[in-house]
């Protein structure tokens, strides 16, 4: 994480920055110190409005110059809509990062006080608002030495360093805002090592950084070549096998229940730090993108720092599984046969379809070891699922109704939607094999639920409550919004920890 915006929650009475973003809810309606603002200004900010034909619609904001009667020089009415709901503060905070950013301020102050909180307390506003502004702030610009710079391809300026959140209970609000800002810890972890470069981020080096949070207060292991041949892990060992960087595993875990003995959450992620497809290589055009390919895996790893870092009362797991899809005279050939952890046999049909390999045998040791009470896993899996439902929907899979209604809800809740995609044995067939147990390709249709069907042939015990994830679509270079505007997303980290929130802490405290 280059630089992280600070922020600092205050009361409403406290001096308004240079730049100063106001409030103000449909049909112009305004909170009573923003009022005593524009009364300050003698009028000039509902008459400006007037004048732009601006009336507090969500997504809109205009800008008043240098108003007489108070300090700052500029003063941003931003459209906080009727009623608004968690989404739409995130999204008014986000809002309000880029109408500031847009100004090149290097201090600005936001008057959270909508004149309509909907279901809200005030410090959950501000709290709200301010998480919204932090996620939009996050721009990866590690690489780029001049900083300064214009630069056509990036929207956040350099210059704003602290957000000044004015708000009724301003206490109340920096405690609130604790939790969240642990949530926005763990996109930032997601979304920095997304955006990594694969020469910079293999499979050691992602293990490393995962040995660096364990200050949080999770328990970090890391599985070496050597740990993983012992336990059988062929499959995800034949796809590492064609590079010169060794593959790994790490186990995270997070004890935060009460009961000790508490059954575990476990979460598995796909971590491909770099895919060419190996000796099936993929087009050149676009293969930079697959840096981005272990987007499961650091969705994985930002849940669990966000999970530790807001002391979640929850025992949760999370697996990586790390290698390299490389061609080489090491690497895999269509057509090996490899057994897999579970015993069962995998002929390679097509190198490509690598990380359901991977997945194969993490999903296989997460069972084995910890007889969760649910599993979940994540994968930038196939590009059939953006064919599928292109980069707003990730494509959700499970056997179990209730964990993806689950699911559905906490897509809702925080934006980052699910559609449930079928399975069922007809798809299941596609991928027997005359020569193995199964074969890692279907045929050319329903690429996305033959790659499924693969995964849940290593689901144990069929009772075992299961999520699989496509993210392929949102992980990377999903659609930019108000809360993000990184090309690697961090997509997922948020869904989860909701997830884990609204169904699996509660009653635990
Ligand atoms: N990592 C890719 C899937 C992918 C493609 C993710 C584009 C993000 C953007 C995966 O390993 C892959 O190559 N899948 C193949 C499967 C095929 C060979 C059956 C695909 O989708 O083409
Ligand atoms: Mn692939
Ligand atoms: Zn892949």
């Amino acid at each position: 994480m280059a630089q992280t915006l600070e922020i600092q929650f205050l009361p409403l009475s406290a001096a308004l920055a240079g730049t100063a973003v106001v409030l103000a809810g449909e049909e112009l309606t305004l909170g009573s110190s923003t009022r005593g603002i524009d009364e300050r200004a003698k009028g000039a900010l509902t008459k400006a409005a007037r004048a732009a034909g601006f009336t507090g619609k969500p997504r809109t904001a205009i800008e008043v110059l240098a108003p007489t009667g108070i300090d700052s020089q500029r003063v941003i009415l931003a459209g906080a809509g009727r009623a608004p709901n968690e989404l739409d503060r995130l999204r008014l905070g986000g809002l309000a990062f880029a109408q500031i950013s847009a100004r090149k301020a290097e201090s600005a102050s936001v008057v959270a006080e909508p004149a309509d909180l909907g279901e809200a307390s005030a410090e959950a506003f501000a709290a709200d608002l301010a998480l919204g502004a932090l996620l939009r702030s996050y721009a990866f610009k590690k690489y780029r030495t001049r900083k300064g710079e214009e630069n056509a391809e990036s929207e956040t300026a350099d210059g704003l360093q602290k957000l000044l959140v004015h708000c009724a209970k301003p206490d109340a609000a920096t405690k609130a805002f604790m939790s969240r800002k642990a949530l926005a810890d763990g996109v930032f972890l997601a979304r920095d090592l997304i955006n990594e470069p694969a020469n910079m981020l293999g499979p050691v080096e992602f293990a490393e950084r995962m040995r660096d949070i364990s200050g949080a207060g999770l328990v970090v292991e890391v599985l070496d070549e050597e740990q993983l041949k012992a336990l059988k892990m062929n499959a995800l060992l034949a796809v590492g096998q064609g590079s010169a960087r060794p593959s790994r595993v790490v186990v995270l875990q997070w004890q935060g229940s009460k009961s000790k003995r508490a059954k575990k959450l476990c979460f598995d992620g796909k971590g491909v730090c770099f895919d060419t497809g190996g000796i099936s290589m993929k087009p050149a055009g676009g293969m930079e993108d697959m840096k981005g390919d272990m987007g499961g895996a650091a969705c994985v790893a930002g849940l669990m720092l966000a999970l530790a870092a807001r002391k979640a009362s929850v025992n949760a797991v999370g697996l990586i599984g790390l290698t390299e899809n490389m061609p080489s005279g090491t690497a895999q050939r269509p057509g090996d046969i490899v057994t897999s952890m579970s015993g069962q046999t995998i002929e390679v049909l097509n190198t490509d379809a690598e990380g359901r390999l991977v997945l194969a045998d993490v999903l296989w040791y997460a069972q084995d070891r910890f007889k969760p009470r649910l599993i979940v896993d994540l994968a930038t899996l196939t590009g059939a699922i953006m064919v599928a439902l292109g980069k707003e929907y990730a494509g959700l899979f499970s056997n179990d109704d209730r964990l993806a209604k689950e699911f559905d809800a906490a897509g809702e809740a925080t934006g980052e939607k699910v559609w449930r995609m079928p399975l069922a044995k007809a798809y299941d067939k596609l991928i027997d094999s005359k020569n193995a147990d199964m074969k890692n390709i279907g045929g050319r249709y329903g690429g996305a639920i033959t790659a499924a069907q693969f995964l849940q042939r290593f689901i144990k015990d069929k009772g075992t409550p299961w999520v699989h994830i496509d993210i392929a679509g949102t992980a990377m270079d999903s659609a930019r919004n108000e809360i993000n505007q990184s090309w690697g997303s961090g997509w997922g980290v948020r869904l989860l920890d909701r997830l884990v929130a609204d169904n699996y802490e509660k009653g635990d405290k």
